[in-house]
């Protein structure tokens, strides 16, 4: 079926062609991949990158960041915006280092009931860290999707939401998902960008929206 044929073609390209580097690819130290998920949700990548690291040096694990004083948390975050995140991470820290002994949970529902973890980043977490079978869904994931199996429903409506988290927990391949859900989201950071390197792309030829010229209409939004 098509969504088995897409997945192993994007694993082939993640393992020969795919060759993006980020300091949290690989990574699997629950603290640091929640920490590299949470800054990346409202910030570019290249922005991110230097506050990740800086954030590594000066909290290095849950109990130093647990310990520290809010002052010099919201000091190394600063710049970075949206301050309820950092808020929720010192929340979290506290959390996970006082109450669980510093190991983050190993479930999707235990990280989903985490302060400031949601759907994408639970689902982040587990397959990166345990390899849980938990498809992830960001702006990335959604364009990619859209695109491949041409699927018209607008991202930011309720029935849309579920129709594509419906196809991406199809699609995983289970026992896999850490490295592919990291790959959907670097093919879409580099191929499948919001303008689509389409002569660059494994897939072009069995891609809906590509057959179709239907690249720059999807994904559909509801709302502008
Ligand atoms: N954006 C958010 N998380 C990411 C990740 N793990 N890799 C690439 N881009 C991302």
């Amino acid at each position: 079926k098509r969504g088995a044929d897409f997945a192993n073609a994007l694993l082939h390209w993640n393992r020969t062609e795919n060759h993006r580097q980020m300091p949290w690819k690989g990574e699997k130290d629950p603290y640091k991949i929640w920490l590299s998920e949470i800054m990346l949700q409202q910030t570019r990548v290249e922005q991110g990158l230097k506050y990740y690291q800086n954030f590594i040096e000066a909290f290095p694990n849950v109990h130093v960041l647990a310990a520290a004083p809010e002052a010099k948390v919201f000091k190394v975050w600063e710049g970075l915006g949206y301050y309820s995140r950092c808020r929720n991470l010192m929340t979290t820290a506290s959390h996970v280092s006082n109450e669980l002994n510093g190991i983050f949970p190993k479930t999707y529902e235990e990280l989903l009931s985490l302060k400031g973890v949601g759907s994408y980043t639970a689902a982040a977490i587990g397959s990166f860290a345990y390899n849980l079978p938990c498809a992830v869904l960001d702006g990335n994931v959604f364009r990619v999707l859209s695109r491949i199996f041409g699927i018209e429903a607008p991202i930011d409506s309720t029935q849309g939401k579920k129709t594509f988290s419906a196809l991406a927990q199809a699609i995983l391949p289970k026992g896999q998902a850490g490295e592919y859900n990291q790959a959907i989201m670097d093919f879409g950071a580099m191929i499948c960008k919001p303008s689509p390197l389409c002569d660059a792309c494994f897939f072009q030829q069995k891609c809906t929206a590509y057959v179709e010229g239907k690249q720059s209409i999807l994904p559909v939004k509801e709302k502008k």
